[in-house]
C-alpha cells in the first residue's frame, strides 16, 4: 500500500512511471474541478469523514477531520485473486483477462466511461445542497457521498489510462469537461442532468439512482476482466454507505410525516411544516423510474455479447448461480406491439439488463416495505408504493409509450393530464424548496425530518460532525 504517495494506492503506481506521470498530470485538473464544483461554501471547513487507508474487509475506512480538498483522493483495488478465472459466458473457466480483449476495446471504453461519468455528475448535482443542511449528521454524510464519489472517478480513471491507451486518457480529460445539466456539455445519462436541488432529491437520488450504481457495479465486479472487477469491489464497499444515506434519509422523512400527521390527524401535514405522503410519492415515481432507465433497454444484444465475452455477469453471478452459460434459457416478458401489451420471448442473454433490472427492484420494494412499517408503526394509515416498471421511462421497450402507475397502457392526451398527480410539479418542488432552512447547530434538527437512529461510527447525533 502506498498510502502516503502524492496519489495514494495499492497497484504499485511508483513502479510504472508512465502511468503514474499520466495520473500526477490529471491530479491538478481534478482538483481544479473539484473546487469549482465541488460543495459549494465548505471547502475550507473540516469535515469529519471515512478515509480508506487499506482494502482489507475489516477496518479500510480511518475517521478523521479533513478539509475537502485534502481528502486521500487514492486508487485502490481489491487484491488479486491466485489463479482468477472468467466465471461465465463462452470462456467460462478461461485465465481471466490482464489486459483488456481486442474485440472488446471499444465498447469496455464506454462502459468504464459512463459508469466515471455518473461519479462527477452526481457531485455538481449535490453541489448546493450544504447550504440547507437539516443537521450537522446529515451535511458530514453528504460531504462523505461527494467524496468517495470523487474516489471513484479516480477508480475509473485510472482504468482509463491504464489500459485504454491514447483513448483512454483522452476520455478522462473529457470527464472533467462534462457538467451536469449544462445543455452544451451535459453529462451523459439522463438522470444525471437531473436537478437535485433539494434534500428529498438528494436522499431519493442516494436511494434509487446511487443503487442503480451498486447493481451494474456488481455485474462488473463479476467481470472476466480483472482490473475492472477488482475496482468495482473495491467501489462496492464504499457504495454501501451511500445507499445507507438515502435507504434511512427516506425512512426518517417518511416517519416524520406519519409523526406529524398523528400530532395532529385533522391538520394538513403542510401546516406543521412536513412534507406529505403525496408529494413524497411523486418523488418516488420520478427517481424511480428514471434510474430503472439506467440499466438499458429490456432486450438488448450488447447485454448479451457481454456476458458471452465474460465482461458483465449477472447480480452475484458467482455466488448465486450453478450455471453460467445460459445458452438455452428463455426469458418472457411484456412488449407493445399494434397498440397493446402482449409477452415476447427471448432468449436469456439479451435480457439480462432486464434481469439485473428484477433484481434492483425487489430491493428498492424491501425497502419500501421497511418505510410502510414505519408509518404503520406512528399509527397511520397510509401506504406508499412503487410504480410499474413501464410508468415514465425513457429508455427500452416502453419509452415513447406512455403507462400509468399501475403498468396499463394509455393514451398520451391522459398522461398528460395526470402528470401532475404521479410526477412533481413545480408546485411540489417549490414547497419543498421553501421547507429546506439550514439547521447547523449540532443536535438540531429540521422538523420534517427524524433524527437518525444512531450517529457515525459510535459517534452520538450531537456529535460536532462538520465545524462550520
Ligand atoms: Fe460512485
Ligand atoms: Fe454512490
Amino acid at each position: 500500500m502506498e498510502l502516503y504517495e502524492r496519489i495514494p494506492n495499492n497497484v504499485n503506481l511508483s513502479e510504472d512511471k508512465r502511468l503514474q506521470r499520466a495520473l500526477e498530470k490529471w491530479l491538478p485538473d481534478y482538483l481544479d474541478w473539484w473546487r469549482e464544483m465541488g460543495p459549494e461554501g465548505f471547502q475550507e471547513k473540516d469535515v469529519w469523514l471515512r478515509t480508506a487507508v487499506s482494502v482489507e474487509p475489516e477496518g479500510w475506512a480511518h475517521f478523521d477531520y479533513v478539509r475537502m480538498p485534502d481528502y486521500r483522493w487514492g486508487i485502490f483495488l481489491k487484491p488479486a485473486e491466485r489463479d482468477a478465472r472468467v466465471g461465465f459466458g463462452d470462456n467460462c473457466g478461461a485465465p481471466a483477462y490482464q489486459e483488456v480483449p481486442g474485440e472488446f476495446r471499444n465498447p469496455l471504453r464506454r462502459i468504464v466511461v459512463t459508469q466515471a461519468d455518473t461519479e462527477p455528475a452526481s457531485v455538481e448535482q449535490q453541489r448546493l445542497l450544504g447550504q440547507t443542511c437539516p443537521s450537522l449528521y446529515d451535511l458530514r454524510n453528504l460531504f462523505q457521498v461527494n467524496v468517495e464519489e470523487g474516489r471513484h472517478l479516480w477508480a475509473m480513471v485510472y482504468l482509463l489510462h491504464g489500459y485504454f491507451g491514447r483513448d483512454g486518457r483522452d476520455e478522462a480529460d473529457a470527464l472533467l469537461e462534462r457538467r451536469s445539466g449544462n445543455p452544451d456539455k451535459p453529462r451523459i445519462l439522463e438522470a444525471f442532468n437531473q436537478p437535485c436541488d433539494d434534500w428529498l432529491n438528494f436522499f431519493c437520488f442516494t436511494m434509487f439512482t446511487d443503487r442503480d450504481g451498486k447493481y451494474q457495479l456488481s455485474a462488473l465486479a463479476e467481470s472476466g476482466f480483472e482490473p475492472l472487477a477488482r475496482t468495482c469491489q473495491f467501489m462496492l464497499t464504499e457504495e454501501a454507505h451511500h445507499l445507507f444515506v438515502g435507504e434511512t434519509g427516506v425512512g426518517r422523512v417518511v416517519r416524520r410525516t406519519a409523526q406529524l400527521m398523528k400530532e395532529n390527524r385533522n391538520e394538513d401535514v403542510r401546516s406543521l411544516g412536513g412534507i406529505p405522503f403525496d408529494i413524497i410519492q411523486r418523488y418516488f415515481n420520478y427517481w424511480y423510474s428514471y434510474s430503472l432507465d439506467l440499466f438499458g433497454g429490456e432486450i438488448s444484444s450488447n447485454a448479451a455479447d457481454f456476458f458471452a465475452a465474460g465482461l458483465k455477469g449477472r447480480y452475484q453471478e458467482r455466488k448465486k448461480y450453478t450455471e453460467h452459460l445460459i445458452k438455452e434459457d428463455a426469458f418472457t416478458l411484456p412488449v407493445v406491439e399494434d397498440g397493446r401489451l402482449i409477452e415476447r420471448v427471448v432468449p436469456m442473454r439479451n435480457a439480462l439488463n432486464e434481469v439485473l433490472r428484477g433484481e434492483y427492484v425487489r430491493d428498492c420494494v424491501r425497502a419500501l416495505e421497511r418505510w410502510n412499517k414505519y408509518i404503520a408503526d406512528e399509527g397511520v394509515d397510509h401506504q406508499l408504493t412503487l410504480p410499474s416498471t413501464r410508468f415514465h421511462r425513457h429508455v427500452g421497450e416502453y419509452a415513447g409509450h406512455f403507462f400509468d402507475v399501475d403498468g396499463s397502457l394509455i393514451a398520451e392526451e391522459e398522461f398528460e393530464r395526470r402528470r401532475d398527480e404521479w410526477l412533481p410539479a413545480a408546485e411540489d418542488r417549490a414547497y419543498v424548496r421553501s421547507l429546506m432552512h439550514p439547521v447547523t447547530e449540532p443536535g438540531k434538527i429540521a422538523n420534517w425530518i427524524a433524527p437518525p437512529a444512531t450517529g457515525i461510527k459510535g459517534k452520538p447525533f450531537e456529535f460536532e460532525y462538520v465545524r462550520l
